[in-house]
């Protein structure tokens, strides 16, 4: 996209919606992703706690702490000029107290400059949304996989698959949307599942592997592009395999270099005549031009 696109506000996530109109959604951790994904033309940019998998290489996300999110929220916003920014709590930043809650939330709004904050789980973690929200932040809820709480969840299983799940993820959006979130993210479920719950709520509702009947679509960015390796799940379409293009600039790199083939001239810089012959010295015989 070239020409200069306007800041995507709550107000533009709820015409979408109104016009019927999906949302594009997409995480990015860091400054030259956020950008590409921003000059894409990408409505929405999560930094996810998923960073913890994608970018540090730990194998849940509950490694990952308050100070590194803020780190990689403030690489995102400065690159980020439309796209509406959600810094994603993670693990124990909101858990402990609403105190807790409202001091991060703020932390990303403050110091990171995000627009909004995502936090996962429905009606026991009602009074945090409530909190974050009357300290006038935007708050987008998170149901379904949800995995800070993999452990309960018993592993990365597909939720709302039977009549009682369901009941529970619809009790819990509707709780969400009372308490004052202003958008709602549903993770891994059957697509029935997924659209019955929208249907049954005013705010948006995006989806990750939660099929096609919700206002707008998240994808991990690493996933699409090819670039994360531990596992791929069934809801993953991979758009290119970037991993596999680095790789082979990397092998072709090394080989050049090994090779003496690079730097070339046109990588090295030039001196006037004069100034070399100054610089070898009278005599000298080993010369590289
Ligand atoms: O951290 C993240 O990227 C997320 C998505 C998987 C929903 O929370």
């Amino acid at each position: 996209m070239s020409e200069e696109r306007k800041k995507v506000t709550l107000h533009t996530l709820y015409r979408l919606k109104a016009e019927d109109k999906r949302a594009v959604y997409i995480t990015a951790y860091d400054y030259p992703f956020a950008l590409l994904a921003d000059r894409a033309g990408v409505d929405m940019i999560l930094v996810g706690d998923s960073l913890a998998m994608t970018v540090h290489g730990y194998s849940t996300t509950l490694p990952i702490t308050m100070n590194e999110m803020i780190s990689h929220a403030k690489a995102v916003t400065r690159a980020a000029k439309s796209a509406f920014v959600f810094g994603d709590m993670p693990y124990m930043s909101y858990q402990p107290s609403d105190r807790d809650a409202i001091i991060n939330a703020g932390r990303f709004i403050q110091e990171a400059g995000c627009d909004g904050v995502k936090l996962e789980g429905g009606r026991r973690v009602l009074s945090r949304v409530k909190a974050i929200v009357e300290a006038g932040i935007v708050v987008q809820g998170h149901l379904g996989l949800t995995p800070q709480n993999l452990g309960q969840l018993g592993g990365y299983r597909v939720q709302g698959k039977t009549k009682e799940s369901y009941q529970a993820l619809l009790d819990d959006a509707k709780s969400l949307e009372a308490a004052g979130a202003s958008s709602l993210l549903l993770e891994a479920m059957p697509a029935v599942t997924a659209a019955k719950i929208r249907e049954q709520l005013s705010i948006p509702v995006y989806g990750i592997g939660a099929g096609d009947q919700v206002d707008g679509q998240l994808v991990i960015i690493h996933d699409i592009l090819g670039l994360f390796e531990q596992f791929t799940p069934k809801f993953v379409k991979r758009y290119c395999e970037a991993g596999i293009l680095i790789k082979a600039a990397l092998e072709q790199y090394a080989a050049e270099v090994r090779g003496g083939t690079f730097p070339g001239p046109q990588q090295c810089y030039e001196i006037a005549p004069e100034e070399r012959q100054r610089i070898l010295g009278v005599g000298t015989t080993a010369v590289p031009s």
